[in-house]
């Protein structure tokens, strides 16, 4: 039986600031940003926004008929709003999702939506007729004026895992690779995360390159049997460094048509920065929109998170794959307000994080479909308006 991603879809705020005013109000040169780090814009988060609303902004996009099928929904993210419930039940009643369901949620740092839709695989295994539906939302923070603020960014990717499936059937063989390193984490304490930058781009290739190869060896493939190797992108240029670190100074036809298909990948992130969970998903997306892929071919996916754990797997491209990517991404983040750096900054600030106050925020200032109105008693308040 074949399973794999049958519908993918995207959604992020309504806000962003650009990275020459995020250079300018840090005094950096504007090409570190945009080139050296390789980001244009960043979604920036209104206190009206959490990774339940985007969670839920992006599965709404799926169709009506695919999500009545869905038996379990599991949302993979590093940004959870309570320790003991999973944000899915709220996405659950705010897409209307039938009550005999089974919700749960997955945490790995960037990583774990790839464990989510290889379990959803197991699941559809074992039931056929079954959709699960996969959520991968996330709100990348590490704080103003820090080294790392220049990659953040939000927001969720949703698919739905199913047999048959119209976009990528997932092959068999995946190889995860797991140490236990700081490199990243966030303390149950902070809603900030920290983190060893340096170490970390030198753990996510050495990670690339140990999945990939063993692949390689179990599979018997080689490179040429790649249309695309897509990577996750906490910022664009951390994908070059991974296939550069595979290809080096490799000038062959083939090499060159990674290249290009990674600048293809690149192409959304770079306007959106970093989803955490949700980056390759959206990386996907970016490439079967914007690079050079046929049905038939076959794609190779790094899933990187720290803490560490890298996953290399690949899927076959379905006949029907454009029809199942929602619209160009390119062309819908164009209708995004742009803020300033100061209203960023003030946005920022106003997060619910971990208040405990009760507190009512103005939701017209929003406008997106899903919001958090605010925190009651200790509950959180979502709407659909
Ligand atoms: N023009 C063009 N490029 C420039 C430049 C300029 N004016 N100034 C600097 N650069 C380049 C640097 O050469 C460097 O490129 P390289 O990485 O290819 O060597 C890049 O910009 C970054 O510069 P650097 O001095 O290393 O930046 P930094 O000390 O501020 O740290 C990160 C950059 C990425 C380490 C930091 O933003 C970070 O920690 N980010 C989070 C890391 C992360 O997401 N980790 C999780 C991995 S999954």
């Amino acid at each position: 039986m074949e399973i794999g991603i049958d519908q993918i879809t995207f959604a992020t705020t309504p806000f962003y600031i650009t990275m020459d005013d995020l250079a300018d109000a840090r005094q950096v040169d504007p090409n570190k940003y945009k080139i050296g780090i390789g980001q244009e814009r960043q979604a920036v988060v209104p206190p009206t926004q959490d990774i339940v609303t985007l969670g839920a902004q992006a599965a709404s996009k799926l169709s009506p008929k695919s999500l009545r099928n869905v038996s379990t929904l599991i949302v993979a993210t590093e940004s959870g709003v309570d320790n003991s419930k999973a944000s899915g039940i709220y996405i659950k009643r705010l897409l209307g999702l039938n009550d005999y369901i089974r919700v749960v949620e997955t945490k790995e740092a960037c990583y774990s939506a790839t464990a989510a839709l290889q379990f959803a695989r197991g699941i559809v295994a074992l039931n056929p007729s079954e959709n699960v539906l996969v959520i991968a939302a996330d709100i990348a923070r590490y704080g103003l004026n820090t080294p790392a603020e220049v990659t953040q960014g939000a927001g969720a990717v949703a698919m739905i895992i199913s047999q048959n499936p119209r976009v990528l059937t997932i092959e068999n063989t995946s190889v995860a690779y797991t140490k236990d390193i700081m490199d990243f984490w966030r303390p149950l304490y902070s809603m900030e995360a920290y983190v060893d930058g340096k170490y970390s781009n030198q753990v996510y290739v050495d990670f690339f390159l140990k999945t990939y190869h063993r692949y390689v060896q179990l599979t018997g493939r080689s490179l040429a049997d790649f249309a695309a190797l897509i990577f996750h992108l906490p910022y664009t240029k951390m994908g070059k460094k991974g296939l550069d670190g595979l290809l080096q100074d490799d000038a062959s036809p083939v090499a060159e048509r990674l290249r290009n298909n990674l600048a293809a990948e690149q192409k959304v992130s770079r306007q959106v920065g970093n989803l955490y969970t949700g980056s390759l998903y959206l990386g996907l997306i970016s490439l079967l929109q914007n690079g050079d892929v046929t049905p038939g071919e076959r794609i190779g996916l790094f899933s990187y998170g720290s803490g560490a754990e890298g996953e290399f797997y690949s899927g076959i491209l379905q006949p029907d794959y454009r029809n199942q990517i929602g619209d160009d991404l390119l062309q819908t983040l164009q209708k995004r307000h742009q803020l300033s750096i100061g209203e960023y900054e003030k946005m920022f600030n106003d997060q619910l994080g971990m208040r405990k106050e009760d507190i009512i925020y103005d939701i017209d200032t929003d406008p997106s479909e899903f919001v958090l109105v605010g925190q009651q008693g200790n509950q959180r308040i979502y709407q659909e308006k």
